[in-house]
C-alpha cells in the first residue's frame, strides 16, 4: 500500500517540485489546487506525466474552514488515511506596510497562514490516533529574518514556524512529527515576478550568489518524510545559500 501525501498549492514553483519529489519516493500525492483553476491542473498533471494512482488533483480552498473540515474528512474516509500533510500554499502581497490595504494583509494571512488551521486541524487527530504522521510547513527565510516590503507575508511565515513548534509537542507522544522547511529565494514564478533591480540585490547578498532550486527544496523535504527524519520535530530546516544563519 502506497502512504498517502496531502499538499496544499501543489501546482506551484515549489509545490510542484515537492510533488514530483513524493511521485517519485513511492507516494500517492493528493494535490490541492483552488477553484476554478480545474483546467491548469489537469494541464500540470498531464505536463508532468502523472497517472492517477499517482496523484490525485483535490479542489480545495485553503482559506475557507468550512470546506477544508467538510472535504478533508470526506477525503480521509475515501482514502482511508492521510500519512502526511505538506502545508506549502502561499501567496505574496508585497508593498511597504505605509502604502498596505488591508485586504493585502488579510489575503496573505488567510492564505499562508490561517490556512495551517484550516488543513491540518481535520487531519491531525486522525494521525494521533493512527500513532503516525508527518507534517511539513513550507515557511521562507524572510519569516526568519523579516523582509522589507513583506510585514504580511514576513508575519504569516514567522507564524507557520510557531505553529509548527507547538503542534511538534502535541503530537510527539503520538508519534506524529511536525517540521518546517524555510526556503530561500528559489526560482519560481513567485521570485520571478520581482522587479529585477530588486532581486538581483538580494541575489547578490546570497552567500552562494544564486538562488535555489525547486528540486533542492522538494529534496529537503523529502529528507524530513524519510527514516532519517524520524527522530526530527519542531525544527525548521534552513535551505537559503547562507542568505540568513540562525
Ligand atoms: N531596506 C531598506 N530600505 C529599503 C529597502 C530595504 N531592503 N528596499 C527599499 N528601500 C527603500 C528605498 O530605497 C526607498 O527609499 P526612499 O523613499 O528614501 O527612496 C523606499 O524604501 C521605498 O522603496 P521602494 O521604492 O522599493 O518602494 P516600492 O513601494 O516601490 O516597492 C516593494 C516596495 C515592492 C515591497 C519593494 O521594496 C520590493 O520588491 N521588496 C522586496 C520584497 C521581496 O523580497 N519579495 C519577495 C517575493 S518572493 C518570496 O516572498 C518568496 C520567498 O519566500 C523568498
Amino acid at each position: 500500500m502506497k502512504k498517502i501525501a496531502l499538499i496544499t498549492g501543489a501546482k506551484g514553483g515549489i509545490g510542484s517540485a515537492i510533488s514530483s519529489q513524493l511521485v517519485k519516493d513511492g507516494y500517492r500525492v493528493i494535490a490541492t489546487h483552488s477553484a476554478g483553476s480545474q483546467e491548469s491542473a489537469q494541464e500540470w498533471f498531464d505536463a508532468n506525466n502523472f497517472n492517477t494512482d499517482q496523484v490525485r488533483l483535490f479542489e480545495l480552498d485553503v482559506k475557507d474552514t468550512d470546506q477544508c473540515s467538510e472535504r478533508l474528512c470526506g477525503l480521509l474516509e475515501e482514502e482511508g488515511t492521510i500519512d502526511v500533510v505538506i502545508n506549502n500554499a502561499g501567496i505574496t502581497r508585497d508593498g511597504t506596510f505605509k502604502k498596505m490595504s488591508a485586504s493585502d494583509w488579510k489575503e496573505v494571512i488567510d492564505t499562508n497562514l490561517n490556512s495551517l488551521f484550516n488543513i491540518t486541524q481535520p487531519l491531525f487527530g486522525h494521525m494521533c490516533e493512527k500513532g503516525a504522521g508527518r507534517i511539513v510547513n513550507i515557511s521562507s527565510v524572510n519569516g526568519l529574518k523579516g523582509q522589507f516590503g513583506q510585514t504580511n507575508y514576513s508575519a504569516a511565515k514567522a507564524g507557520m514556524i510557531g505553529f509548527s513548534k507547538a503542534l511538534a509537542a502535541e503530537g510527539a507522544k503520538s508519534g506524529v512529527t511536525v517540521n518546517v522547511v524555510a526556503p530561500g529565494y528559489t526560482a519560481t514564478p513567485m521570485v520571478s515576478a520581482m522587479n529585477t533591480e530588486v532581486l538581483e540585490s538580494i541575489k547578490a547578498q546570497i552567500p552562494m550568489k544564486r538562488l535555489a532550486t525547486p528540486e533542492e527544496i522538494a529534496m529537503s523535504v523529502s529528507y524530513l518524510l524519510s527514516d532519517a527524519g524520524a527522530y526530527i520535530t519542531g525544527e525548521t530546516l534552513s535551505v537559503n545559500g547562507g542568505l540568513y544563519m540562525h
